[in-house]
């Protein structure tokens, strides 16, 4: 079997077994439109992937797996990629950062800190910026009115790692009319395994064996299909213990096995493949690779670059996302891209940076970098993506 084959193979199956998100349908219908206003008018339309994905334990989801990603990546380059005169589709975590809301909305910068009330007003209830955040404040209002009133910014939120793979299908195959000129940034940190729905038990997994005896609806018939692996349901609760006993996250040998809860998840289908060859062959596409490990980032770029054979993987590692990434297309020199030495040094530290290697997180300082890596990142790619709108005919690069 060819890997295109397998590919749709897999798309089926995943896409047949589980259910589409409930907002499906009505973000399909902005997304077309959205794209439709912008290709008439000759902009050129990026769909930008943000934050992370949880993966529910339970249909009625009371518990799930996350990953890291507040979205600071994506809802920074959306703001960069405006500037640079993009349409933008961000398909974002709900509740993960936002372009230019995100200035305001982390706990570290709560906008509460930013606002007062007048003293002298007339009106008691006059709410005033205070004068040290007016100018960084107006400058982003200005930004946020002027991609609103143009309507060049969609922002589409997901959830679960299922939601996020159907609207990144949809999204994608409504992109492929724009052929090269259309633009997929896929910096969301997709989860890489979840329980599928027919393993998922319908209702809140239970901690003790209180009710046992009641019929529940939904009851998997046997605990180690749903994935959720209870050894009690296969083994002799002769030695009945006190319920209460396993109220307690309680971690001692006490514990009997019987009530730890073993997770049992799939790998998440890898649908680059069918992104690249199907849903949005012509476009330009670029993936993110994350590690922690320095020594394996460029090799395991390289390995999804040649993999999936799109245009562009930028490796990024957890401890130095903000400082640096490397961009690695096919059939070039790997480029790394820095935040200016002049802007980053710990005082004292000697400057030994190899140009071809990661930074030692140990000679960056605490906290932000002063200048945001995302205003590098996005002209870099822009500069690219004309490059391949040059060379695969766009009449209006
Ligand atoms: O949000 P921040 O806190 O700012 O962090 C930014 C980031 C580190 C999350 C971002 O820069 C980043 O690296 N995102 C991609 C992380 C990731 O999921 O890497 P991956 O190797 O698992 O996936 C590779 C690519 O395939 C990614 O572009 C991903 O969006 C895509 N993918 C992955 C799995 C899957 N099933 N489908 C996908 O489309």
């Amino acid at each position: 079997m060819s890997a295109t084959d397998a590919a749709s193979m897999a798309e089926e199956l995943y896409f047949n077994s589980h259910p589409p998100p409930k907002g499906l349908e009505h973000h399909t219908a902005l997304a077309r439109d959205f794209i439709a206003e912008h290709s008439a008018k000759g902009t050129r339309v990026v769909l930008v992937s943000s934050g992370g994905t949880t993966v529910p334990l339970e249909k009625n989801t009371v518990r799930f797996i996350d990953n890291f990603s507040a979205g600071t990546r994506g809802a920074t380059s959306a703001e960069y990629f405006l500037e640079a005169g993009y349409a933008v589709i961000f398909l974002h975590r709900q509740f993960s950062l936002l372009p230019y809301s995100r200035h305001y909305s982390h706990s570290t910068d709560c906008f509460l800190d930013f606002l007062s009330l007048s003293p002298s007003a007339s009106d008691p209830n006059e709410v005033v910026v205070a004068p040290q955040y007016r100018e960084k404040m107006a400058t982003v209002l200005r930004k946020y009115n002027a991609a609103k009133s143009k309507n060049l910014l969609l922002m589409l939120p997901f959830v679960t790692i299922t939601d996020y793979l159907f609207e990144l299908r949809a999204i994608a195959q409504l992109m492929h009319p724009l052929g090269p000129r259309g633009l997929l940034y896929l910096a969301a940190a997709v989860s890489d395994f979840f329980l599928p729905a027919s393993r998922m038990s319908e209702h809140k997994i239970q901690s003790t064996n209180a009710v046992d005896s009641v019929p529940q609806t939904g009851k998997p018939k046997n605990d180690s299909v749903t994935g959720l692996y209870n050894p009690e349901s296969q083994e002799s609760t002769s030695d009945t213990e006190d319920e209460e006993t396993f109220d307690n996250f309680d971690s001692s040998p006490r514990v009997p096995r019987a009530k730890r809860l073993i997770v049992d998840l799939d790998p998440v289908p890898k649908f680059l493949h069918n992104l690249v060859s199907d849903w949005s062959p012509g476009c330009y596409i670029v993936s993110f690779k994350l590690e922690t490990d320095p020594a394996i980032l460029v090799h395991k770029a390289k390995y999804s670059l040649d993999r999936y054979q799109h245009n562009l993987v930028i490796g990024n590692l957890l401890a130095t996302r903000k400082w640096e990434v490397v961009f690695v297309t096919p059939g070039h020199k790997d480029v790394w891209i820095r935040v200016p030495a002049a802007r980053r040094k710990k005082a004292g530290v000697a400057d030994t940076e190899d140009d071809d290697e990661p930074l030692d997180p140990a000679t960056l300082p605490e906290g932000e970098p002063e200048v945001e890596i995302e205003s590098l990142i996005i002209p870099a790619v822009e500069e690219l993506h004309s490059k391949h709108i040059k060379e695969f005919g766009g009449a209006k690069a």
